[in-house]
């Protein structure tokens, strides 16, 4: 039966269906070639031809392609008035003007759960590097330094040192579980108490950091958590505690961690992530204490080719139904 309600929606669908979508930003050469070869896809110009392409075919683009490394502002969401999907490839949408979205009925999507094991995996990675210097003792070897200079220094032990997490979600969670395997000690900080947990819950992240030997980041980035990791919190961590970074540069104060490393105020940092990518503070360049990667966590042929699939099934569901299937936000008839 033909209802107002199943006919609008149908209107709705075929809209979307009708519509164009636009990539914005860089993605993975092999989704640019599907989303070019299969779908049509429009891409965002950069620079002078924006405004001009805008005009032309904003008013097509009913579903937007991107990455958590550029996503789509609050300038780019007006000027595409018949948008009604943003979806991610990655699992963070920091970028992206959510509030906007919301009270446009605008639908965003990411791509949660296939990359946190690999996240996870190198947060783990990128501790055992910092604590026991591998990638210094590498590059020890490498420069001719062993025969001239003897033994590399002795380092820190990592199975049972006390190791906070800021951010107990699944990517938090994975982390944990890890390092359980390591006999270390888990607390975290989080936003709520997770209900269950079997890891000691602390109601701020610098009591956190006081406690602990390791603070690993695995919050969300955006405004919520802005510099949560603030220098009263390095401070707490002490000169004898280590940062691990796998989220996002934003949620801590980079300025302050550089400068407490340089002055040897903390005792080392791993980082995959920094405020500014792809640009590094060019202090932590010297830095031995330092394990520098350049935002790789999840960049494994699986986990990737996984991101890649659900990107799509997100965008396919849309265009087909009007609805996403990993949502972060759903979707409402505009
Ligand atoms: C990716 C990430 O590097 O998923 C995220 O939020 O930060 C990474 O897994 C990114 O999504 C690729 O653009």
């Amino acid at each position: 039966m033909v209802t107002a309600e199943s006919s609008v929606k149908e209107a709705a669908v075929q809209t979307v269906s009708e519509g164009r979508v636009l990539k914005v930003g860089p993605l993975k050469p092999s989704l640019t070639a599907t989303l070019t070869e299969k779908y049509d896809a429009l891409d965002l110009p950069v620079g002078d031809d924006r405004t001009r392409f805008l005009a032309e075919h904003g008013e097509s683009v009913t579903a937007v392609v991107t990455s958590g490394r550029t996503g789509v502002d609050a300038a780019l969401m007006t000027e595409l008035p018949n948008l009604g999907a943003i979806v991610h490839f990655g699992v963070g949408y920091d970028t992206t003007d959510v509030v906007l979205a919301e009270e446009l009925g605008i639908g965003v999507s990411n791509t949660p759960d296939v990359l946190t094991d690999c996240v996870a995996d190198t947060a783990v990675g990128l501790l055992i590097d910092t604590l026991r210097g591998f990638s210094a003792a590498d590059r020890f070897v490498r420069d001719g330094r062993w025969p001239a200079e003897g033994n590399f220094p002795l380092t820190r032990q990592v199975s049972g040192t006390r190791v906070g997490i800021v951010g107990l979600g699944r990517i938090g969670s994975a982390i944990a579980t890890r390092l359980t395997g390591f006999g270390c000690t888990i607390s975290y900080h989080n936003r709520r108490e997770v209900p269950g947990s079997p890891f000691a819950y602390v109601g701020s992240a610098a009591a956190l950091a006081a406690g602990v030997d390791v603070l690993i980041v695995a919050a969300a980035g955006g405004k919520g958590t802005e510099k949560l990791v603030d220098r009263e919190v390095l401070e707490a961590l002490g000169p004898d505690g280590y940062l691990i970074n796998v989220a996002r540069g934003s949620v801590v104060d980079e300025d302050a961690l550089v400068e407490l490393l340089t002055d040897r105020k903390l005792a080392g940092a791993g980082l995959d992530v920094f405020a500014r990518e792809p640009h590094v503070p060019e202090a932590l360049l010297a830095l031995d204490t330092v394990v520098l990667l350049p935002h790789v966590a999840s960049g494994t042929t699986e986990t990737r080719a996984a991101m890649e699939a659900l990107t799509l099934q997100n965008l396919d569901e849309y265009l087909a139904q009007g609805t996403l299937t990993t949502p972060v936000l759903e979707p409402r008839s505009r």
